[in-house]
């Protein structure tokens, strides 16, 4: 059997960066700065890290860096490949595997997201309760990899109640308005018609965006517990014209970079032994 491109990826962190943090966050669009607040950081290049994706799309640095939040050490993964580049489900899934194999047990996934809930606003921070996977496909279809998870993994508690709860509670000592609600993926890259903008609205999401639902999955496989945020970079409901740009996702990054800063740095204070990933 050819060597997965995860364990090549994992072993590559482990000779750069030692023993793996507890939490790897994936930073999604324009979110890369996030990095910036990590004290005694050291940094590479997705380029230097075998098995990484390359970075083709704005917004997505390609950088690894690991360091600490209050104290707590944490992989930051400052951008990520998407299905609507034409890669293939390695490509996409490669980040998660690496982390889960590496030894990091939970996953905190960041994306931009198109509002679709009407009183979301552009600026907002989502904390994602829940999924609608309208990929209409698994990355996990194909032969299972037992060593890495059981062929039907329960998705019941994707977002993990306990991790979500820790950052309701960091969101709310930093003063930080939180929504909860449910993420859409659409594949994309086109964002959605008003009309798709309706639909998603009666089919129950509050948000969509063009990734995070397969990372969550991968990671669920692999038993990662697994929390996620949504920035809400515009609204399908209150601009509906399809004028949604990709510029647009990133300006409005600017304004979340410092609020998410603090939550997640308040969330990864609250960690300890006893929330180390294993069920
Ligand atoms: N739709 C899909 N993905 C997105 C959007 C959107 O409106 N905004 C940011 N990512």
């Amino acid at each position: 059997m050819h060597r997965p491109r995860a364990a090549a990826a994992a072993q590559t962190l482990r000779s750069r960066f030692g023993e793996p943090p507890m939490a790897a966050v994936i930073a999604g669009s324009g979110l890369g700065a996030l990095a910036d607040a990590l004290e005694g950081r050291t940094a590479c290049s997705y380029k230097d890290i075998r098995g990484f994706p390359e970075m083709g799309v704005a917004g997505h640095l390609g950088q690894t860096a690991v360091g600490a939040l209050q104290g707590r050490r944490v992989l930051i993964l400052g951008g990520r490949s998407h299905y609507y580049q034409g890669v293939d489900d390695e490509e996409v899934l490669v980040l998660v595997r690496a982390a889960a194999l590496w030894g990091c047990r939970i996953l905190v996934v960041t994306n931009a997201a198109g509002g679709v809930n009407p009183e979301y606003r552009p600026g907002d921070l989502m904390l994602i309760a829940d999924h609608l996977n309208l990929l209409f496909r698994s990355p996990l279809r194909g032969p299972n990899n037992d060593a890495w998870g059981r062929r039907f993994p329960d998705l019941c508690h994707a977002y993990d109640p306990d991790l979500r709860r820790r950052m309701r509670e960091a969101a709310r000592l930093e003063g930080i308005a939180l929504r909860e609600g449910v993420y859409a993926a659409n594949l994309g890259p086109s964002f959605e018609t008003p009309a798709e903008g309706r639909l998603l609205r009666l089919l129950g999401a509050d948000a969509v965006g063009m990734s995070t639902v397969p990372e969550v999955l991968a990671a669920r496989h692999m038993g990662l517990r697994v929390v996620a945020l949504s920035y809400i970079s515009n609204s399908l409901v209150h601009k509906p014209e399809g004028v949604a740009t990709h510029q647009e996702v990133l300006d409005n990054s600017r304004r979340v970079v410092e609020p998410l800063t603090r939550l997640l740095r308040r969330f990864v204070a609250g960690l300890n032994g006893t929330t180390n990933g294993h069920e």
